[in-house]
């Protein structure tokens, strides 16, 4: 933990300022970083502590259980995926679009749900001002090996429900969470709550539409079986769906979509779109991607409507909502009418370069329900 991390953080119970006590640093090398000590209430008497570098501030007494095991679930993953791909950052951006790097410059960004930390990263390089990113389980503890002593990154180990921080941020954003927690519009009204009212929110979640096969096949499969399997043998069960699932991402999805765009006659291929997508990365990060879907005990596939209506709840004006992959939503809104109206046209210019233009005028009226 680095001291000036100090000035953004507050007490869970009554919001007033911590100070640190009996502080120690890692080594020589690492003076700048707090790797142990006690972080106490200025106000009241609760203390919460510093290990391995990271702020502890769940309490597993007051969180959900779900949430906690959903946590303990996805720290298995990172700890056996661990590592950072170059790939990643399209990968990103692509999810949070029309937020790019030069929107968060400066920026002082929250992230709920870091897992290994490959967006924190991302943030930083990109030149936030400052980024908290926070996880609820020891998936805090991989990504503090991977970034943990980079400058401008804090990490903090935090339920989303229950966030030690004043309304401040610039930008909140959370890729992939929500939808695994067990309230995932309690998860979206906490980040946007720390928000401040001219700041920015953006969300990424599993979509309801076009998944039926996920919520009809997989999703009992999953509860049943696959999450409740120890990883040790759930990781060679992956393993033996991600090998024909790269074969066929590679052979059939990506040329059948290359082929696509230049014969509009060729029908398209069900699941393309993201098929095509993940056939860019190699084998490890596929062998990834099935066991970080196997393993979930939580996920839920969230209609359009009601994507949108959590950001009416959590008081944004307005959003802009896209369909990324033709398989899950990505959500956008700000405080800065201006601000959200340059975003609304930066989808709509894709949209409209992607569908054609004609289909793209019927779609952009269906995707503004708000409208
Ligand atoms: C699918 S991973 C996505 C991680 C990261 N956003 C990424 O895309 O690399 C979901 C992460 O959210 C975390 N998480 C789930 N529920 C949470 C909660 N209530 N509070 C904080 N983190 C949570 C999990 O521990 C897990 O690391
Ligand atoms: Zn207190």
């Amino acid at each position: 933990m680095k001291p000036s991390a100090l000035t953004h953080l507050v007490c869970l119970s009554c919001l007033s300022d911590l100070k640190l006590a009996d502080g120690q640093t890692l080594d020589s090398n690492h003076a700048e970083e707090i790797y142990a000590g006690t972080l106490s209430c200025t106000a009241c008497s609760r203390e919460y502590k510093i290990i391995r570098g990271v702020p502890r501030f769940v309490d597993e007494t007051e969180s959900s259980a779900t949430d906690i095991r959903t946590g303990a679930s996805f720290a298995e993953a990172w700890k056996r995926f661990p590592m950072m791909d170059e790939r990643y950052q399209k990968q990103f951006f692509d999810w949070i679009f029309p937020v790019d790097p030069e929107f968060v410059k400066d920026k002082v960004v929250l992230e709920c749900g870091c897992g290994k930390g490959r967006h924190a990263k991302l943030m930083q390089e990109a030149g936030v001002n400052a980024i908290f990113a926070v996880d609820i389980g020891e998936a805090i503890d991989v990504a503090y090996e991977n970034i943990g002593f980079l400058p401008g990154i804090h990490l903090i180990q935090a339920d989303i429900e229950k966030l030690p921080f004043r309304r401040e941020f610039d930008f909140a954003f959370s890729v992939g969470v929500l939808h695994h927690m067990e309230s995932p519009i309690s998860g979206f009204l906490s980040m946007s709550a720390k928000v401040k009212p001219t700041g920015a929110v953006t969300a990424w979640v599993y979509g309801r539409e076009s998944n039926w096969w996920l919520i009809g096949i997989i999703n009992p499969i999953r509860m049943l079986v696959t999450s409740k399997m120890p990883s040790s043998l759930l990781l060679p069960v992956a393993a033996s769906l991600a090998f024909p699932l790269e074969l066929y991402c590679k052979f059939v999805a990506r040329p059948w979509m290359n082929l696509r765009q230049t014969n509009k006659w060729i029908p398209p291929l069900f699941y393309g779109e993201y098929l095509n997508y993940i056939s860019q990365f190699g084998f490890t990060e596929l062998h990834h991607i099935v066991f970080d879907h196997l393993i979930a005990p939580v996920a839920y596939y969230v209609p359009r409507a009601y994507f949108a209506s959590w950001f009416k709840t959590a008081g944004w004006s307005d959003c802009v909502v896209r369909w990324h992959n033709r398989n899950s939503w990505s959500g956008f809104s700000s405080g800065n009418l201006e601000e959200l109206e340059l975003m609304r046209s930066r989808v709509k210019d894709v949209t409209d370069s992607y569908l054609g233009a004609s289909t793209a005028r019927a779609t952009d009226r269906q995707e503004s329900p708000e409208k």
